[in-house]
């Protein structure tokens, strides 16, 4: 069990804290396993394991529907994780939170209804070009259908938004900013608070990608005032297949469903068909029973182990990794932007990303490279990719100091 001593001043205790996920027990390739590929899909503590375990052991049933006390067990389950999804994010009402598979679908289902109603030849939708592609390709998807236009927020060799050439793009055209919160390719933590202010005053929505802040960041979405907000569990120590799209009740209420099946409908006849109340309305069919209770334990893991201790421990670990990497000759950080998630990613003259890849994955360190889902951004960069470590609560310095080791070991045999 896990102490009560998680206030503000104390450290995290990291290595109590890594007892918890058994995956970092493996070895790789004979080499104890350095997991720094966090910003891709984050490990998982025991409680989550075990609650998917507890639930397909004890009470799997299918939700809402059901009278039988198995079926019961599991909607409160379920239910229970709206509520912890709603604090976690600061919500006003559990209604707002409707269960999707991910950040992708949550996009999707704004794209697909809000855009699909909404929007209008000549209208404008304005991204940035630091955007995973799930933040651009179904909005190209709706304006080709709607002729409305893209319009990008250019950035600087730093890997920050040009706040002047967002204000220029917003006019009476824009309907709609969506903007990533953290990039996953360079760490940039981008002002959505300001973003959100002057897209209101010029009329547009917000949605807001938080796939990276939502396990790094304070969320407040009331604070922040967005119309949507769009996180995966896989990304916070909770299981795949699961994420949030959270919509305030006005858009959600006046928006037309996103699929159509059980659960979403009120009555269905040949002639016609009402929908179900929020949150109901946008999940369709069965969901992701089992996942969607899971994630309630990896919410409850980031509350116990608190985050600002949490986000604290990755700040330093940002420090000493850019610090370090700084030191190798011919490494170039991509993304030096001031406000950071716990994310590096570098470049090393005369070598290809991939080749560093693989040579660390032989000393048992897992990286990301290549375009990380952002080609827009790698062009804009004039790179065919880069190595990218992220961090999250259970790494170490020492870990770091690995990477350090196998990078330059790598190089010599690249050059
Ligand atoms: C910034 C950002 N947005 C969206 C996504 C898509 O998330 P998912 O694949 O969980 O839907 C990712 C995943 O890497 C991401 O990093």
């Amino acid at each position: 069990m896990i102490s009560q001593v998680n206030t503000i001043d104390e450290k995290l205790d990291v290595w109590a804290l890594r007892q918890q996920f058994p995956v970092l027990l493996r070895e790789v390739k004979g080499y104890p396993l350095v997991y720094f590929d966090n910003a891709a899909t984050s490990q998982k503590p025991q409680s989550v394991i075990d609650s998917l375990v507890n639930y397909y052991s004890n009470f799997n049933a299918n939700i809402h529907r059901g009278i039988h006390t198995l079926a019961e067990e599991a909607t409160q389950a379920f239910e229970a994780t709206r509520d912890a999804v709603k604090q976690y994010i600061g919500a006003a009402h559990r209604e707002e939170i409707i269960f999707t598979r991910g950040t992708t679908e949550s996009i999707n289902l704004v794209a697909y209804t809000w855009g699909r109603q909404n929007l209008k030849e000549g209208d404008e939708v304005i991204i940035s070009n630091m955007e995973h592609h799930s933040n651009i390709v179904p909005w190209q998807i709706i304006c080709e259908e709607k002729k409305a236009k893209l319009r990008v927020i250019p950035i600087t060799e730093d890997g920050e938004l040009v706040m002047e050439e967002f204000r220029k793009l917003l006019s009476p055209k824009t309907k709609l900013v969506s903007i990533v919160h953290a990039s996953n390719s360079l760490g940039t933590v981008n002002p959505v608070k300001t973003i959100i202010e002057l897209a209101h005053e010029a009329g547009a929505l917000v949605v807001v990608d938080g796939a990276q802040s939502s396990v790094h960041l304070d969320i407040d979405v009331q604070d922040l005032d967005c119309d949507f907000f769009a996180l995966s569990s896989h990304k916070m120590y909770g299981p795949t297949g699961v994420g949030v799209l959270y919509g305030k009740k006005k858009w959600l209420e006046a928006m037309p469903p996103f699929q159509g099946g059980g659960e979403m409908i009120k009555e269905v006849t040949f002639d016609k068909t009402t929908y179900n109340e929020l949150p109901y309305k946008y999940e369709a069919g069965t969901p992701n029973i089992a996942d969607t209770i899971a994630f309630k334990s990896a919410i409850d893991f980031v509350n116990r182990w608190g985050k600002s201790k949490i986000r604290k421990h990755e700040e330093d670990l940002l420090k000493y990794a850019t610090e370090s990497l700084t030191e190798i000759e011919g490494l170039k950080i991509i993304g030096r932007a001031k406000n950071k998630v716990s994310v590096v990613s570098f470049f090393i003259e005369g070598t290809h990303p991939q080749d560093i890849g693989i040579l660390l994955d032989n000393r048992g360190i897992a990286v990301r490279t290549g375009h990380h889902c952002t080609q827009p951004l790698m062009d804009r960069l004039c790179l065919p990719g880069t190595v990218r470590a992220s961090f999250a609560a259970y790494n170490t310095r020492e870990e770091i100091d690995i990477l350090i080791t196998g990078l330059n070991k790598a190089i010599k045999m690249l050059r």
